[in-house]
């Protein structure tokens, strides 16, 4: 082969990382692949617009079809985002037999399954290493590198944005607003942070995570999620008071044929090894049957970082097309997906309320949690904020969903509980 041919659409800041690693590692590229990389055509909104890479002028158009359509090209490398027109974009491509490469969550959470099946029934590549912690070759070493083990439990921190939030406020007592600020200045919050904060960005790629992972179809909806714009600093003062850090957390676990996949603020144990992971860092902690814990670290956004996940996922693809085995390695589901029901899913709580200072509303409280068979692990009384009100902050032991939602249901009603203030799981033991 004489050279490949890429095309790129999209040139902002992942767009521009993808260009200067074809350039830099050309010779490393070269090694691996047998023939060098062309950059043949990059689609962007505006060419005149001054841009952080060299490009020459006649490589950019802002036409799509000059992409997609054009013969010349082999690959189709997807860094421009979006999610309807984009999936018609990539559909075209792919039956137009282009091999494709996309940093795509959004896209590939939702319409992942398609893009597959389109593109395994046109003999094309399609990977997607790069949307999910950015820099971290996660995918691959789950469905190749841990491909031999039986994962039974994934966690992961995938948004740097909440995990940056949040290591500033715990660590620093720097305002929610503030770092958010910040998030968004240092480029790796989305554009509208609201799915960084509300959990939507994590949750979509726990819904990829948990796909390949457990070899299941799980859709976006299978995911619960829950952000981090109600924590408070009190909440992080305990956490810290009784062992925990506060994260942001996905969790997919597997139990015999059934699933749970969810995103949530997490009282992790300061000793579990997710817990130090700080600032913008993303983390993917692998639990496999044989293996058993494995834990994968490094950036999980920016242009370098998460260019280099794409740029290898090319290095896969142009492998394959020397092989001729393109298309032939699609991971599809191999297990019908089976959802967990509320009564299985299992954890232990953090609960932080306010009653009413009188005699005998301790006793009330633990009678609700002893009815549906809940234990304590942890209880702290403290002095009273508000006048004629205690605060409580208790930590249970394993407790199901459906119970602890029952409990919460039933300490509302209670008349001696003033109000609930917080509510998060816990996983691990804390001090
Ligand atoms: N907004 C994302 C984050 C970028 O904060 O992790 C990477 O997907």
């Amino acid at each position: 082969m004489e050279a490949i041919s890429i095309g790129l659409l999209g040139l902002g800041t992942v767009g521009s990382g993808v260009v200067q690693i074809i350039e830099n590692h050309q010779d490393k590229l070269m090694h691996q692949i047998g023939c060098p990389i062309k950059i043949n055509k990059i689609l962007v909104k505006s060419i005149d617009k001054p841009r952080s890479v060299e490009i020459k002028q006649e490589l950019l158009t802002t036409n799509a079809e000059d992409v997609i359509e054009n013969p010349e090209i082999d690959v189709v490398v997807e860094v421009m985002g979006g999610v309807e027109d984009t999936r018609k974009l990539l559909l075209q491509a792919l039956r137009n037999k282009k091999h494709v490469v996309t940093a795509n969550k959004d896209l590939m959470a939702v319409y992942g399954s398609e893009l597959l099946t389109v593109a395994s029934e046109n003999g094309c590549d399609l990977f997607y290493e790069a949307s999910v912690a950015g820099g971290i070759p996660i995918l691959r070493s789950l469905t190749e590198g841990l491909a031999s083990d039986r994962i039974t439990k994934m966690m992961g921190i995938v948004n740097g944005t909440t995990n940056f939030i949040l290591t500033k406020m715990s660590k620093e007592g720097s305002a929610y607003e503030e770092v958010l600020k910040e998030a968004q200045d240092l480029g790796f919050a989305e554009a509208d942070p609201t799915s960084d904060v509300e959990g939507l960005d994590a949750a979509r790629k726990m819904a990829i995570l948990a796909s390949l992972g457990f070899s299941m179809k799980i859709d976006l909806d299978d995911v619960k999620v829950k952000g981090i714009t109600e924590i408070t600093e009190d909440d992080l003062q305990y956490a810290k008071q009784l062992g925990y850090t506060m994260k942001l957390i996905g969790i997919a676990e597997l139990e015999g044929n059934k699933v749970e996949v969810s995103v949530q603020p997490t009282l992790l144990a300061d000793s579990h090894p997710l817990a130090s992971v700080n600032d913008e860092f993303n983390a993917v902690y692998v639990y496999g049957e044989a293996v058993g814990e494995t834990m994968f670290y490094g950036p999980g956004a920016g242009s370098l970082p998460t260019a280099t996940s794409i740029v290898s996922d090319l290095v896969v693809v142009m492998k394959n097309m020397v092989l001729g085995v393109n298309g032939k390695n699609v991971v599809t589901p191999q297990y019908e997906k089976q959802l967990k029901a509320p009564n299985e899913v299992f954890s232990k709580y953090f609960l932080r309320l306010h009653v009413k200072d009188e005699v005998g509303v301790f006793a009330n409280i633990t009678t609700i949690f002893s009815g549906h068979g809940v234990s304590f692990e942890k209880i702290l009384q403290l002095p009273n904020k508000e006048k004629g009100l205690a605060e409580i902050v208790l930590v249970t032991h394993n407790a199901s969903l459906q119970d602890y939602e029952e409990i919460l249901v039933q300490l509302r009603d209670l008349q001696a509980v003033h109000h609930i203030d917080s509510s998060y799981r816990v996983e691990g033991t804390g001090k």
